[in-house]
């Protein structure tokens, strides 16, 4: 049985942070709503209450009970989560003198206790609260404080309870990682199995029984998480799967093709759909960006429904819904706030039930998986690229004419960062690269990474905008591209990539060499906030 760490939200920004860090020990994790704790699951090892932006004594604070769980389950509360239990087991926490944020140093440490197992002296902790226990309640001991916080830590006398005010999960929390560790495995006893390859032979399986015999449909759409999905479900089913691809004429240059080649090499079953005439005759005169956002929307599930219509044996739709795309589709009252069944009504329509194989992975698991199963490199470290594609990209109205500019130029430029490639430490590269080094690469020394591998996303901006220039002896009077490259770790936040000089002045010369139409290049140079990515 899958071993798993329970973790009950309480609301806090950090807490999708705490079950990144129990995946990273290799354990699989959940996190769900404070109030909803499985009972009677019994492949649960142990419970993180995280924290929480209300105070204990909020009268909307959350509440849970934990006799069921303490006493049988080991039990780790961080910062609101340790104030909780102070508090319901007869501690005091009140206001701090002055909120307590930021960097802080243990400066007494119970070294013996197995959570702080490995712990140095004046270990460096992050505190972010505004109450602070005062008292905890009898039979707790503390196990642990800073010059200003008497109880950074407790521990109930002879149980495995224990509450934390700092945040272990936080990079800054520089032993955050060992306290997790102490906890996980060494105190719940984690196997540390959940791996790439166990993920694919148990979904495998599980899909095997789910399915049976059954035609399964799935929109592919080039991205990494549907292609995963559809290479787990051919390992599964074989050609009781049917891949629908559509093309709305916004997609990169020769991508169509490409995309759908490198599908039929994966040996899935895909009906490419070209459909771009269609979406260039209702995007035409279109300026506002929501309005091309909408036609392209339900543009697109016409599509795809007349596609699968025809699927008429199909009992289920597969789709690649990850772990972030539920936890933001959940509030932490359990009630969905934003669906993200892009399908429209179609498994109403068809009694279609819904097939999420990928729910509970987070992005670089999902690369791990398709890396796991032999899927080539390109289609696991590709960026990501909006669903409305280049049309959110020209500015103004689109026509098939400014598609095709725009589609050379970015080729170029992303071509560009992919043929550029810098020398770089192993270690670091699995560290800063967004979709981790490929399969292979050696656990020391260098190895050869591109631009492309360096930044979260890249792109070309078809500006309404035209400025005089002179090519040869002539003058001209054409348009203007805005060349955008950010960093990031979850397009929540971005800044502009710092792109060497000497690439930029190639790109901006190969650009305005080859591509007729375009006279003058620039970069973006906007951090997000308070811009975006994308500029429409
Ligand atoms: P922004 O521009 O909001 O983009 O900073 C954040 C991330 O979302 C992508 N994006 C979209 N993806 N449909 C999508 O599927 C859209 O309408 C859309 N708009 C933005 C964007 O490319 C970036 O990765």
């Amino acid at each position: 049985m899958q071993q798993k760490i329970i973790i009950l939200d309480f609301g806090s920004q950090t807490t999708q942070l705490i079950g990144r860090r129990v995946r990273e020990l290799d354990t699989f994790c959940e996190i769900l709503p404070y109030n909803k704790f499985p009972h009677d699951d019994p492949s649960v090892i142990g419970v993180i209450l995280s924290g929480s932006p209300f105070s204990v004594y909020d009268p909307e604070a959350f509440q849970v009970e934990l006799s069921a769980i303490r006493g049988r389950l080991p039990i780790l509360g961080v910062c609101y989560g340790a104030q909780y239990m102070s508090h319901i087991y007869g501690g005091k926490v009140e206001p701090a003198p002055s909120r307590e944020y930021g960097r802080a140093n243990l400066e007494t440490i119970e070294f013996d206790n197995p959570l702080f197992k490995g712990f140095q002296p004046n270990s460096q902790v992050w505190m972010s609260h505004g109450d602070t226990i005062t008292a905890i309640p009898s039979g707790f001991r503390c196990i642990a404080s800073t010059s200003k916080v008497k109880y950074a830590a407790y521990q109930a006398e002879g149980e495995k309870l224990w509450g934390v005010q700092f945040h272990p999960e936080v990079f800054h929390s520089l032993q955050g990682a060992q306290l997790l560790r102490n906890f996980v495995v060494d105190i719940c006893g984690s196997r540390q199995d959940w791996s790439a390859a166990s993920f694919v032979d148990t979904t495998v399986a599980e899909l095997k029984a789910q399915l049976g015999n059954d035609r399964v449909i799935l929109g592919l759409s080039g991205g990494v998480d549907s292609s995963v999905v559809a290479v787990l479900l051919h390992k599964a089913i074989g050609d009781k799967l049917t891949c629908i691809f559509v093309d709305h004429g916004m997609l990169r240059k020769d991508e169509f093709a490409n995309v759908l080649e490198d599908y039929k090499c994966l040996g899935l079953n895909v009906i490419g759909v070209d459909a771009s005439r269609k979406f260039f005759s209702e995007l035409a005169g279109v300026e506002d960006p929501e309005a091309k956002r909408k036609i392209i929307g339900s543009g697109f599930i016409d599509v795809f429904e007349a596609e699968a219509m025809k699927i008429t044996d199909a009992k289920w739709l597969a789709q690649g819904t990850i772990y972030p795309d539920r936890i933001e589709s959940l509030n932490i009252t359990g009630k969905v706030i934003k669906s993200h069944h892009n399908v429209g009504g179609l498994p109403e329509k068809m009694n279609l039930r819904i097939c999420e194989p990928l729910q509970w992975l987070f992005k670089d698991e999902v690369r791990r998986v398709g890396r796991q199963m032999g899927m080539p490199e390109h289609l696991i470290n590709r960026h990501p690229f909006p669903g409305p594609g280049l049309a959110v990209r020209i500015l103004g109205d689109i026509t098939p004419e400014k598609v095709h500019v725009l589609q050379e130029a970015d080729d170029i430029f992303i071509r560009g960062l992919r043929n550029y490639k810098v020398k770089m430490d192993v270690a670091q590269a699995r560290r800063v690269l967004a979709a981790g080094v490929p399969n292979g690469a050696p656990d020391q020394g260098e190895i050869e990474v591109s631009l492309y591998d360096q930044i979260w996303q890249a792109g070309v901006i078809l500006l309404p905008v035209k400025s005089v220039g002179v090519m040869g002896d002539e003058r001209t009077y054409e348009q203007a591209v805005a060349l955008r490259a950010v960093t990031s770790t979850d397009a929540m936040t971005a800044d502009w990539a710092h792109l060497p000089y000497d690439f930029m002045a190639q790109v901006s010369n190969d650009i305005i060499n080859h591509v007729r139409g375009i006279n003058r290049v620039c970069y973006d140079i906007s951090s997000k906030p308070p811009s975006t990515i994308e500029w429409e």
